[in-house]
């Protein structure tokens, strides 16, 4: 199924927390693979069913091992574990030490993901930059989504990573900006310098600044999650992402057949006169 690749330029907007959230509204199965050289934070910020602890060495580092000889669904759900509402997760490593550990099993191990067959995942990739070695996570993805926040220089860095990120990978780019609800305009700042670049930014979109909501996501929460800005944010971008990256049905394949029939021995244009 599909690779989603979600990362940052600079600084912390919050792309574990936007990670989580769209994880867990996502309309298909999916897995969230903790990508981020930086180490886990989903270990330490969220638990299992009933609360219970997860086990942070279970997880990228164990699937690496593990999967020296090929990696493919089995093994990667192996080394995978539920969340507390029912999100699966594949932790990633405890601290940079354990990067080296990894050694070349970044491509592999994005090929893996975008070849899963019962699974899209979504990859938290943390920060990237031209030596990041979870570059080729990226490059095997469908989508490659930036996250930053509203203020000049998230945007400044957002742009330079951008122009830089094209000349590597070959995927629909998207961004989410995080700000205030109320900061539309903020918002409409970004995209009209995103408008100003010669490089396509194929989706846009606006995930609340939302404290409250953000909370769960950092194991503090209390109240109600569902009627919070971000899940209700949140909710229209994992639908709008999934769709963007959902495969192509039979259905489609028809309607495209019957609009241009392969059968026909003219061209697409001299079957419409
Ligand atoms: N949409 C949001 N609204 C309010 N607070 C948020 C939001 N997203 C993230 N935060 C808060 O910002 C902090 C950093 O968030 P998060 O860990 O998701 O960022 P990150 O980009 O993954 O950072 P890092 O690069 O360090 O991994 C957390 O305390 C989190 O609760
Ligand atoms: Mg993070």
């Amino acid at each position: 199924m599909a690779l989603v690749a979600l990362a940052s330029a600079k600084g912390s907007p919050g792309v574990t927390t936007a990670s989580l959230v769209i994880g867990a509204l996502w309309p298909r199965q999916v897995l969230l693979s903790e990508c981020d050289p930086s180490g886990s934070d989903v270990a330490i910020r969220m638990t299992g069913p009933s609360q219970t602890a997860l086990n942070p060495d279970r997880g990228l580092v164990s699937l690496a091992a593990a999967g020296r000889k090929g990696i493919g669904d089995e093994v990667i759900m192996a080394h995978s574990q539920q969340l507390d509402g029912g999100l699966d997760v594949l932790l990633g490593v405890r601290a940079p030490e354990q990067i080296g550990g990894m050694g070349g099993l970044w491509a592999p191990l994005g090929q893996a993901f975008n070849q899963m067959y019962g699974s899209d995942v979504l990859a938290d990739c943390g920060r990237i930059g031209p030596q990041s070695p979870q570059l080729p996570v990226l490059q095997s993805a469908g989508l490659v989504v930036l996250v930053c926040t509203a203020t000049g220089s998230s945007v400044a860095h957002l742009r330079e990573r951008i122009s830089s990120l094209v000349h590597h990978v070959d995927a629909q780019l998207g961004v989410i900006v995080v700000a205030d609800p109320k900061r539309r305009d903020g918002v409409r700042q970004v995209w009209s310098v995103l408008d100003q670049m010669t490089t396509p930014i194929h989706h846009r979109w606006h995930l609340a600044y939302d404290p409250a909501g953000a909370a769960f996501f950092d194991g503090r929460g209390v109240g109600r999650l569902d009627r919070t800005s971000l899940i209700r944010t949140g909710s229209v971008i994992a639908a709008e992402m999934a769709a963007a990256v959902a495969p192509r049905t039979s259905t489609d394949f028809d309607m495209a057949e019957a609009a241009f029939p392969s059968a026909d021995t003219g061209t697409a244009g001299e079957y419409r006169q």
